[in-house]
């Protein structure tokens, strides 16, 4: 490796039990492919309710990879889905949960300070060699890994939605994660059946960085009175081969997401254009019409 290790491979940390805290869309999702993959996964979020959401979800998703996978024979798929649930515990104490994990990776709100707080906890109670990650997809990694003492065990994977389809995982190195964590992040992304990349620190990795400036200058395209809604969709589908239009796709991620993201860059960088402020996307945010999760978006209920 980069830093005179004879072989990275050994010095890689294997990791087979993960803790996932947020047991929200992303993390119930890390959750269930880490578990589809021979992972044992403790999963945690504040209350039951929330942990009984998730799995239900878990459980449904996986109904859907099996039709597929399992097309011809049912029972077999049946089998494989409690084999997978199997896997995965649930719990509402973080710092109990990560006790013997190879692993933490969170899957929190988008908030600085809950998720410092979070990982200076977790830093006190979980073992010397747990490697903590971030699936943040706005926040530097840096800021996050600040709260603890483990900076050179610490650094970002980030999924995609919906994770047990999206095939990428980002795999961020802070100036100070170890060639050696680094590493083993990008086995364990392959061990999910993933393909991951490599990134830097920097606003948005590289996905989000091209995806969001391109969703917002959609909504600009609109505003300006240079297309419908309908029609942008349809021509980026047709016309790009995306499989979402923009607008279908921001309502898909959540215009608060979208808005949390640009708002954050617009202070990290007030005079680029591409992180410039959409009325109509602040408009419906303000309204609370967030997208697929409140049932409106830039597109009204189905
Ligand atoms: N769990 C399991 N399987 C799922 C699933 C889920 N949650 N969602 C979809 N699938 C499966 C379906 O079962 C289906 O399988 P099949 O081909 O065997 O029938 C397959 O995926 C395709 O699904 P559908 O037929 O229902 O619909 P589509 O063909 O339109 O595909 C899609 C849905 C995969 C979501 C596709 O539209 C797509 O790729 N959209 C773009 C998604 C995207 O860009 N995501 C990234 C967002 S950015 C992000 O996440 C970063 C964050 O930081 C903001």
């Amino acid at each position: 490796g980069k830093k005179g290790f004879s072989s990275s491979a050994v010095r890689n940390v294997v990791i087979k039990h993960v803790t996932i805290i947020g047991g929200g869309q992303m993390g119930a999702g890390i959750a269930q492919v880490a578990a589809s993959t021979g992972h044992t996964v403790a999963l945690v979020d504040t209350n039951e309710d929330i942990l009984k959401k998730a799995v239900k979800g878990i459980e449904g998703s996986l109904k859907r990879v099996v039709k597929k996978k399992f097309a011809d024979k049912p029972e077999a798929g049946e089998e494989f889905i409690q084999k997978v649930l199997q896997n995965v515990s649930t719990s509402t104490d973080a710092g109990s949960a990560a006790q013997g994990s190879d692993l933490v990776l969170e899957a929190i709100v988008e908030n600085l300070k809950i998720k410092q707080d979070l990982f200076g906890l977790l830093d006190k109670a979980a073992p010397a060699h747990t490697l903590f990650a971030s699936n943040t997809s706005s926040l530097p990694i840096s800021d996050i890994a600040s709260a603890t003492k483990r900076l050179d065990k610490f650094g970002g994977l980030h999924f995609f939605n919906p994770v047990p389809v999206m095939k990428l995982v980002e795999v961020i190195g802070t100036p100070t994660t170890s060639q050696e964590t680094f590493d083993s992040l990008l086995n364990f992304s392959k061990a999910l059946g993933k393909t991951p990349v490599s990134c830097k620190d920097t606003p948005g990795f590289i996905v989000n960085r091209l995806l969001v400036p391109y969703l917002l200058e959609a909504v600009r395209l609109h505003e300006r009175g240079h297309g419908s809604k309908e029609d942008i969709d349809i021509a980026m589908k047709l016309g790009a081969g995306y499989p979402m239009g923009p607008f279908e796709l921001a309502d898909y991620v959540g215009l608060d997401t979208i808005k949390f993201i640009i708002d954050g860059w617009s202070v990290m960088e007030p005079d680029n254009p591409l992180f410039g402020q959409s009325e109509y996307l602040n408009k419906l945010v303000a309204e609370g019409k967030l997208g697929k999760k409140t049932g409106e978006g830039f597109y009204g209920k189905k």
